[in-house]
């Protein structure tokens, strides 16, 4: 594969998949982008049908991995499901351990298909409900919306779950990603670098911050408190989740978009008061933090994607979960990647000092 799989600019607040800027990426469909990042270039139409109705016609999960969903605690963060799950799956993989390109792609297929179906069983039986098969006429995006709900969601909640994947499937050398590469690095199995990815995702430094950002905006609850609540928080030294990044010293392109996702949101449901929260925040973040103190804390990916998961009445328990069905498109792309380099991943441990 030639092109760089990811680019980032962090001073520009630049971000390309495969050398296609996101702002571009945002309107296609999560399965086009998904190619993009497995196969190094965009889908013709007839490929992009083609790779659309094998995901499609992978996406049910069997009686056993129901029974296994079944036996979960309700109230746990849906990531606790989702790990296990996936890691108990692929002793249903016909080509778990065949690690031809061939095989890698069916493997890839029925994971990225698999995975928000066991996140919607998981949470519809942690709801008392019961599970809803998938719809293989829905796109990735509005399936997943309608295995939640039982019901088919607005076209706009439908664009904007789809962008949410898309603007979640990749990140370069993010810790997550790291984690599979790593495992991948080893020639351990797909499932295995998949299984890497989503332990490390959990963390709230990494894909965890989403659900804590949804639930420090509902514990403020209106505009008028944020400030003061920022403000405590600050005081105590206690870090804002959804703000600040690694590479980002400016605005993160991803965040922007969010922004403007849950704007629309906020304005087609006529409710404002979430996303005047948040901007109440991130207005008293930037002040503080940016221009008071010169360090550069902006808004991330997790920070206006909280907001859009409230105005569509995800709960915070879910937050991460979704973060991977974006985020396992990357997960793969770079495992192949790695697969072709067949080198081990093995630093010494004097680089911790530089992480
Ligand atoms: N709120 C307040 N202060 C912050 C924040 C924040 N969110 N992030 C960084 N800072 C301060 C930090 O206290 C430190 O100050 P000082 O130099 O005075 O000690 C300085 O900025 C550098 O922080 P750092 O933690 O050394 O920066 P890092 O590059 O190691 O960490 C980060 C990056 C994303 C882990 C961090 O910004 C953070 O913990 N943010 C909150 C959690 C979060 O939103 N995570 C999602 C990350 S982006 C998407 C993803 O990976 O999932």
């Amino acid at each position: 594969m030639s092109k760089n799989i990811c680019f980032i600019d962090g001073l520009e607040g630049i971000l390309k998949y495969r050398e296609i800027d996101i702002n571009q990426l945002v309107d296609l469909s999560y399965d086009a982008v998904s190619y993009l990042l497995i196969q190094g270039e965009l889908p013709g139409d007839k490929e992009l049908a083609e790779y659309s109705a094998r995901l499609q016609g992978e996406r049910e999960i069997n009686r056993e991995v129901m029974d296994v969903i079944r036996m979960y605690k309700l109230n746990i963060d849906a990531m606790e499901a989702l790990r296990t799950v996936v890691s108990f799956i692929s002793q249903f993989d016909p080509d778990l351990n065949d690690s031809s390109t061939e095989a890698n792609m069916r493997k890839s297929i029925r994971l990225i298909a698999k995975i928000p179906t066991i996140i919607a069983a998981y949470y519809r039986v942690a709801s008392g409900k019961e599970p809803v098969p998938p719809d293989r006429s829905l796109s990735h995006g509005a399936n997943f919306l309608y295995m939640i709900r039982g019901s088919k969601p607005s076209k706009l909640e439908a664009e904007v779950i789809e962008k949410d994947f898309i603007l979640s499937a990749e990140h370069e050398l993010n810790a997550s990603t790291f984690s599979s590469r790593v495992t991948a690095s080893t020639l351990a199995d797909l499932y295995s670098a998949v299984v890497s990815g989503l332990c490390t995702l959990k963390g709230p430094l990494h894909g965890g911050a989403r659900a804590e950002v949804m639930t420090m905006i509902q514990e403020i609850a209106c505009p008028e408190n944020a400030e003061k609540y920022i403000l405590e928080k600050m005081g105590k030294k206690e870090k804002i989740m959804g703000f600040g990044h690694r590479v980002y010293k400016t605005y993160d392109p991803r965040g922007t978009l969010f922004k403007q996702l849950s704007k629309q949101l906020a304005e087609a449901k006529g409710d404002m008061h979430w996303y005047e929260t948040a901007e109440v925040i991130e207005n008293t973040v930037v002040r503080e933090l940016v221009e008071k103190k010169g360090k550069p804390i902006y808004p991330n990916v997790d920070f206006y994607s909280a907001v859009i998961y409230m105005y569509m009445d995800i709960p915070p328990q879910l937050a991460t979960s979704i973060f991977a069905i974006g985020r396992v498109s990357g997960w793969i792309a770079h495992s192949f990647d790695q697969y072709e380099k067949k080198k081990i991943i093995r630093p010494r441990a004097f680089m911790l000092d530089e992480c």
